[in-house]
């Protein structure tokens, strides 16, 4: 495999930005950086450098393409306009504040042409929110990543009413070459698909510890040892299809249980409160905050092994 002549431009060069321009160059597409802060870009080179070259000694290198020719891949730009130019996509990754990333969006407009896809990685915004009265709203999906990018595949990809019909299936095209597994969703909802399914289980996982039926490293063991077992590999819908003959017989069998039991769920835990300090307590003797770097990596390791099992899994 060779580099491509093709561009992607990435604007704001912090966690994601970094993360983002590391999977475009592991197919070749020649990345450009752009950030207000030029020691962002000049440090992103860097760390950037080192992690390839780490994740290639150690053999899990994504891609192709040798280190060094994906370290070719990246560089830096001054403006943007400069990183915005001939780019088939550029990717938004400034911090999740609503004036600032309308400012960008006001900002980019200007200089974008009419074929690039503008792309955001927001976390919470909605994309009719963000481009709501850009001359060029039509290019404009989101395409949110689950941190760490490089480690977990997922990107959803949010159309805004608005986006042309074009725009959803070409970035989902460029998701999957880059090897991250896209989902669309056919429209916008608040929290996309992953919070509005994560924040149901932060939810219950609050009450439960509020309510003084687990502590915080049971609840976690719940997820860890028991649900995410099968999580990794099987969603909740597969899971329950495999639990009984079959998804119609699963819920004849346990619709009414099921009801039964989410009827004492209670009101949505606004996470505030001492039941805050105590999971904080828990947690920091689980983890104190100056080891949360230590653990990361542990979790960046498991998560590359967990890649490579699902693989050869899959294959
Ligand atoms: P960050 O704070 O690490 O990096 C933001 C970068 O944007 C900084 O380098 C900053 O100098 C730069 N920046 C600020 N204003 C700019 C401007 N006008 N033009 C160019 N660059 C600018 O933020 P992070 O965590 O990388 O988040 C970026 C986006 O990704 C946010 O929308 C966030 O919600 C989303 N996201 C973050 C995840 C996370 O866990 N960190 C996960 C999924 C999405």
């Amino acid at each position: 495999m060779a580099p491509k002549n093709e561009k992607i431009g990435i604007v704001g060069s912090g966690i994601i930005g970094r993360s983002w321009a590391m999977l475009f160059a592991s197919v070749g597409y020649k990345v450009s950086i752009f950030d207000i802060e030029r020691k962002q870009i000049d440090s992103a080179l860097v760390e950037i450098t080192k992690e390839v070259k780490r994740l290639e000694s150690q053999k899990i290198l994504r891609g192709k393409l040798s280190g060094d020719e994906q370290i070719a891949c990246v560089t830096g730009c001054t403006s943007l306009a400069e990183v915005v130019k001939d780019a088939v996509l550029i990717q938004e990754c400034v911090p999740e504040n609503l004036d600032l990333k309308k400012k960008l969006y006001t900002d980019l407009d200007k200089v974008v042409d009419s074929k690039s896809i503008i792309s955001s990685s927001t976390s919470t915004f909605l994309p009719s929110l963000l481009s709501d009265g850009m001359k060029h709203k039509s290019q404009f999906v989101v395409s949110h990543p689950v941190n760490p990018p490089y480690y977990v595949p997922l990107v959803e990809i949010v159309p805004a009413p608005w986006t042309d019909a074009s725009v959803v299936p070409k970035t989902k095209a460029i998701m999957e070459e880059i090897g991250q597994v896209p989902v669309c969703l056919n429209k916008e909802v608040p929290g996309f698909a992953l919070n509005r399914i994560q924040y149901c289980i932060l939810n219950e996982a609050f009450r439960l510890v509020a309510d003084g039926v687990l502590n915080v490293k049971d609840v976690d063991n719940v997820m860890s040892e028991g649900l995410g077992m099968r999580y990794a590999f099987l969603g909740p819908l597969e899971t329950a299809h495999l639990n009984a003959e079959g998804m119609k017989s699963y819920c004849e069998r346990y619709c009414n249980s099921m009801w039964n039991v989410c009827q004492t769920f209670g009101p949505t835990p606004r996470f505030e409160g001492p039941v805050v300090d105590v999971m904080n307590e828990q947690l920091c003797a689980m983890t104190p905050v100056d080891k949360l770097q230590d653990r990361r990596v542990w979790r960046d390791t498991c998560l590359t092994h967990l890649a490579q099992l699902k693989k050869k899994m899959n294959n």
